[in-house]
């Protein structure tokens, strides 16, 4: 019997160590200082140390005491999580708001709604949402959103977010309760890991959303702990039906209760929320925050306004997707003027000459920008860009930067029209464009800017993977005539790479060691590797499943055209542009030197082993359907295909009843339209990352 003296003390001390860290964490109000903190904290461990029995889980020793996980299991949401519709300015949101009255003036009698429903205004933390179920005040569970239906379940992670309570601190909880939130990554831990993980080398997050998902999936909760991550809490769910908002359990009758409800029973809950009346007020609010936002510690993307009255809600309804009562006002993308001092000239692997703007530096967005692509000769001609302009440059978000127009107004005497030159910038030759095209070229093989963006697409992750191969090196490579071809960086030996600066023999050994690994590359990526016009990761598969190597490949497209562009998904530009290149002999060189120094540009017993054994693989996407749309942040379409694929998926060009999921990244449009339309699950590249293994490469 454990004496109940020890029983007390130990109740005693997780109250007041959760009070004080929620003092902490939550109110910004420290009640004790870290030593006594600390102490209490000892103190309670030895405790449970020499008390097993008196551990639980709502301890606030238990936050990072979770194991590492090999995968998260899914779960389905007792409530499913929507998604909002968003608008983009003021204007449309007042044409919503006009519609929502309206629909709520037909349903309601006239006594009930005098006038127009009273809103609450909160600020759309750009993070993630997490669902926190606690059953008799208990943090139960912590899921993802996923698709909506399912989630993943990341509990373990979550106990280690400090201002999320492990047990509500009220007399008389409710039996089951879900609150949900935004998980988010405050702006300074992200600069601070971003930071971290340049000085060793590793990749870094695109925005702090990414990072926040990236952590949120960590296998390994310690990892978690270290990353600061932070929620803020916007609804409570008391059953299970999702139209019944009759929270009397609570007396909840409005969000607003709502948010302060959650406050008082421990959660962070956005200061900044606001109680709307009328249309003005949310001008207002919105015209404040588009420009207050940059002062925030977070970041934020629009505004959540909400029927605040939850039986207006329940009159209100859903969509497919949406509430009708709710709406997200997304802040217009940020746009500042700066001078553009020159332009350069980017020669690509394929000998496409991009023109980059260089201007001066400002800040957009949170980050430094001073450069954007311009893309082609047409659209500096476009734009009507001239040598000492003051160009408008606009970033949304994590997406790339651009110049959006001149701000003609401004532009000196001396302004002199800008154009794309004769001459490739790198080898002089002399540039092509082709009639009708907005494409201009070097045609010069040999050109040393085209040959380091071959090497580059080479040894890049989707194609041969080949570690260590940054751009300096290559660029180094291609400057001391080490490599004039791929094969090439395959006859490097230790002595050439350690006569390069500063190259010692360690590094020179783990590159030639890299180099040897990917010759065992399987037969598609080699293929993707070779850089053919249209042939993307995806097309390279089916090429490489249809055709047993490089050989009947090429002689199927001058033998049997018809068949190549038969396949799924290859068509008549893609199979004449595998003609054209395999028609040139300075490609059938590429291929005999490839050869030469190893490569089998085909399958290989081994591989198709490895790839059999990948067919053993759970396929957790197998009979469903997606489509892609938009821009998505951390992948871009041909990692989304391959993912998909590699789960047992099917990618399709266009929305149809058959298709199960649209996934949609920034800046969608008709597929968008039709797939809300049908009725067809809409989910972001979070909620594909959440469809696909917990593995997935969301944070890189
Ligand atoms: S309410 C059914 N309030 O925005 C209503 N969402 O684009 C659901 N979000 O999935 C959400 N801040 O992850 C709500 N104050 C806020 C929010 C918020 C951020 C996120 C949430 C949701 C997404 C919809």
């Amino acid at each position: 019997m454990t004496p109940r003296s020890i029983i007390e003390r130990v109740e005693e001390l997780r109250i007041l160590l959760n009070n004080a860290a929620h003092a902490y964490y939550v109110l910004d109000e420290p009640l004790i200082n870290d030593s006594v903190y600390d102490r209490l904290y000892k103190e309670l461990i030895d405790l449970e140390g020499k008390h097993p029995e008196l551990k639980t889980s709502d301890s606030p020793t238990q936050r990072i005491g979770g194991e590492p996980v090999e995968r998260f299991q899914r779960v389905r949401h007792r409530v499913p999580l929507f998604s909002l519709d968003n608008v983009f300015s003021f204007e449309e949101f007042a044409s919503w708001h006009k519609r929502l009255n309206k629909t709520l003036q037909g349903k309601i009698n006239r006594e009930k709604l005098s006038s127009e429903a009273s809103m609450v205004a909160e600020l759309k933390i750009d993070g993630n949402a997490l669902a926190l179920t606690y059953q008799d005040g208990i943090l139960l569970r912590a899921a993802t959103r996923g698709d909506g239906e399912e989630g993943e379940d990341i509990t373990t992670n979550v106990r280690t977010i400090s201002s999320i309570p492990l047990r509500l601190l009220i007399k008389d909880p409710p039996p089951w309760v879900e609150v949900r939130g935004e998980a988010f990554m405050p702006d300074a831990v992200f600069s601070r890991i971003n930071l971290e993980r340049e000085g060793r080398g590793e990749v870094l997050f695109a925005n702090p959303r990414n990072a926040c998902a990236g952590t949120l999936r960590q296998l390994d909760p310690q990892v978690v702990a270290s990353r600061g991550l932070d929620f803020f809490a916007y609804t409570v769910h008391l059953s299970p039906d999702l139209n019944s908002r009759d929270d009397s359990f609570l007396n909840l009758t409005c969000q607003w209760e709502a948010l302060s409800w959650l406050k008082r029973v421990g959660f962070k809950v956005n200061p900044h929320a606001a109680f709307i009346q009328n249309l003005d007020q949310v001008r207002a609010f919105s015209n404040k925050w588009a420009s207050d936002r940059d002062q925030l510690p977070y970041a934020t993307d629009g505004l959540v306004i909400k029927v605040n009255d939850f039986s207006l809600q329940s009159s209100a309804g859903f969509t497919q997707k949406a509430p009708r009562w709710a709406i997200a006002l997304k802040f217009a993308a940020e746009e500042v003027p700066s001078k553009l001092i020159r332009i350069t000239f980017q020669v690509g692997r394929t000998g496409a000459v991009t023109p980059i703007a260089i201007f001066e530096p400002v800040l957009l967005a949170g980050t430094s920008v001073s450069r954007a692509t311009l893309h082609n000769a047409d659209r500096i001609a476009d734009l009507d860009l001239c040598s000492g302009d003051t160009v408008v440059v606009r970033k949304s978000g994590e997406i790339i930067p651009a110049v959006v127009r001149v701000l003609k107004e401004l532009r000196p005497s001396f302004a002199k029209r800008l154009i794309i030159p004769n001459q490739c910038p790198e080898c002089f030759s002399e540039l092509e464009r082709e009639l009708g095209k907005s494409v201009t070229r070097c045609m010069n093989t040999a050109c040393p800017a085209i040959l380091r963006g071959v090497l580059r697409h080479w040894v890049s992750k989707s194609s041969l993977d080949v570690e260590g191969f940054g751009t300096k090196l290559i660029h180094q490579l291609v400057a001391s005539s080490l490599v004039h071809s791929i094969a090439d960086l395959y006859r490097l030996d230790l002595h050439a790479l350690t006569s390069l600066d500063r190259m010692g023999p360690k590094s020179a050994s783990n590159l030639i060691s890299s180099l040897d690994a990917s010759k065992k590359q399987p037969w598609h990526r080699q293929l993707y590797g070779l850089g053919i016009d249209h042939v993307g990761a995806v097309n390279a598969k089916s090429l490489a499943k249809k055709f047993q190597n490089s050989d009947q490949l090429s002689s199927a497209v001058s033998n049997n055209f018809d068949a190549v562009q038969s396949i799924s998904g290859i068509g008549p530009e893609i199979a004449s542009s595998l003609k054209e290149w395999f028609s040139k002999d300075s490609n059938q060189k590429i291929l005999f030197d490839l050869k030469e120094v190893g490569f089998s540009l085909g399958k290989v017993d081994v591989l198709e082993k490895a790839s059999a054994h990948q067919e053993d693989l759970p396929k957790p996407l197998e009979g469903r359907t997606f489509v892609l749309t938009g821009i998505m942040n951390s992948l871009n379409r041909n990692q989304a295909e391959i993912l998909i694929e590699e789960a047992g998926g099917k990618v399709s060009s266009s929305v149809s009843s058959k298709t199960d999921y649209l996934v949609a990244g920034n800046k969608t449009g008709n597929k968008r339209i039709k797939a809300e339309r049908l009725g067809i699950r809409i989910i972001d590249e979070i909620g594909l990352m959440d469809l696909l293994n917990p593995d997935s490469p969301i944070s890189h």
